[in-house]
């Protein structure tokens, strides 16, 4: 963890800056005259709250101790008392914890970068990946493996910025992977419904293919509008209403996929490969009828990888939403973004721009989530 990660955080409850322990530090490699935290933890001012620093990466998900018990072992003489309770981890486990596992699964798995695809998001939009993010502090909101941050950062023409990058899961891992080598980049495992992140702080805020696997999308896209500073941009991107059938068909399959175990379900989408191949190499995708069959069953592309991997991305999610075209424009027209642009390819991108005078949208409710709301795909 580089110091400079602490001018992008605060403690939500008191708008404070955290106080930084300190177990281990090393020389930063990025810039060797400073050093950078292997170890230790983030205490809030008041003391109620605080968040270990594992390995480099600040974990801010409540369930931090399931996945790194080690490291609670190995300091548990120097570290405070736990404080999350056992009731309010297992409640986060029932809420997140498949998320999380399903994630981390995919994003250990596949690590690629994608070239023209990881550019694509911004491309259509409109922004320039060579001149659109010079001199801004950025923040991606799930980032899995880090491959659009690392389209923008690594582009060879971004200059003077510096990046936060999140995700709930252990993709955050391969995160650093692809990015620590950069002083510019800053990454932690957090929740994008509970984020330690300043406020009306960011010049460019993005989540890509993100919102539609959180419990209320909604809520999430409100905190996420919260980080843009005024006229700052916030880019997103959801899955959107396409064949009504199609989903009706998928909201059948997924009631059984998205209770499988991640590694029976990363090798079924493996036979994703036998469909994906008649669509584009037996001309299957010209054929009215046969065209729809194969995309209700699974996600094509050209490259018979990426549709593996988005297949079972698509019958793993245990939440998926799927919006109507022109709900997320209201999303932002409601948290006073202007000069709405929506991608032309039919991706569900949009892209806004923060105005003066715009709501404060950081402390508005969640929605309850439904029980039977697992595993569902919903509609709205
Ligand atoms: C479909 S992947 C997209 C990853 C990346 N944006 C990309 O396009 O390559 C969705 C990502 O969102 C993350 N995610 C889901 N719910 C989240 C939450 N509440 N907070 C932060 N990240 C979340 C998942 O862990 C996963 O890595």
């Amino acid at each position: 963890m580089k110091y400079g990660i602490l001018k992008f955080l605060e403690d939500r409850e008191t708008g404070e800056k955290f106080n930084v322990v300190v177990f281990e530090e090393r020389n930063n490699p990025t810039s060797p005259d400073s050093k950078e935290i292997v170890s230790g933890y983030l205490k809030s001012p008041n003391g109620s709250k605080w968040y270990p620093i594992i390995d480099e990466l600040p974990i801010f998900v409540p369930n931090a101790i399931v996945f790194y018990k080690d490291f609670f072992e190995k300091y548990s003489d120097k570290l405070p008392p736990i404080c999350f309770s056992a009731p309010e981890v297992q409640k986060y486990n029932n809420i997140q914890l498949r998320v999380q596992k399903g994630f981390a699964h995919e994003w250990t798995k596949f690590t690629k970068m994608l070239g023209y695809h990881d550019r694509e998001p911004f491309e259509i939009v409109g922004l320039d990946i060579k001149k659109d993010f010079n001199n801004k502090y950025i923040f991606d909101g799930g980032c899995g493996y880090g491959r659009h941050s690392y389209a923008i950062m690594e582009s060879g023409e971004t200059k003077n910025s510096e990046a936060l990058v999140c995700d709930i899961s252990a993709a955050v891992w391969s995160a650093k992977k692809n990015l620590s080598h950069r002083g510019d980049v800053h990454i932690i495992q957090a929740d994008l419904t509970n984020l330690q992140v300043k406020s009306n702080f960011f010049d460019f805020v993005y989540t890509l293919g993100v919102l539609q696997h959180t419990p209320d999308p909604h809520y999430t896209f409100m905190q996420l509008s919260s980080l843009a500073k005024e006229g700052g941009q916030l880019e997103t991107g959801v899955y959107e209403i396409k064949h009504p059938l199609g989903h009706f068909v998928e909201r059948i399959l997924r009631r059984v996929t998205t209770k499988l175990p991640e590694k029976w379900l990363w090798t079924l989408s493996y036979l994703s490969i036998i469909p994906n191949f008649m669509f584009y190499k037996l001309g299957f995708q010209h054929i009215p009828g046969l065209n729809q069959l194969i995309r209700v069953l699974i996600r094509t592309n050209p490259n018979w990888k990426c549709s593996q991997v988005d297949t079972y991305d698509w019958y793993m999610a245990p939440y998926q939403r799927r919006y109507k075209v022109g709900t997320t424009e209201s999303w932002f027209l409601e948290a006073g973004y202007q000069n709405l642009i929506r991608d032309k390819l039919g991706y569900g991108c949009v892209l806004g721009q923060k105005s003066s005078g715009a709501p404060e949208t950081r402390n508005i409710m969640m929605q309850e989530v439904p029980k039977e709301f697992d595993g569902i795909t919903l509609f709205s």
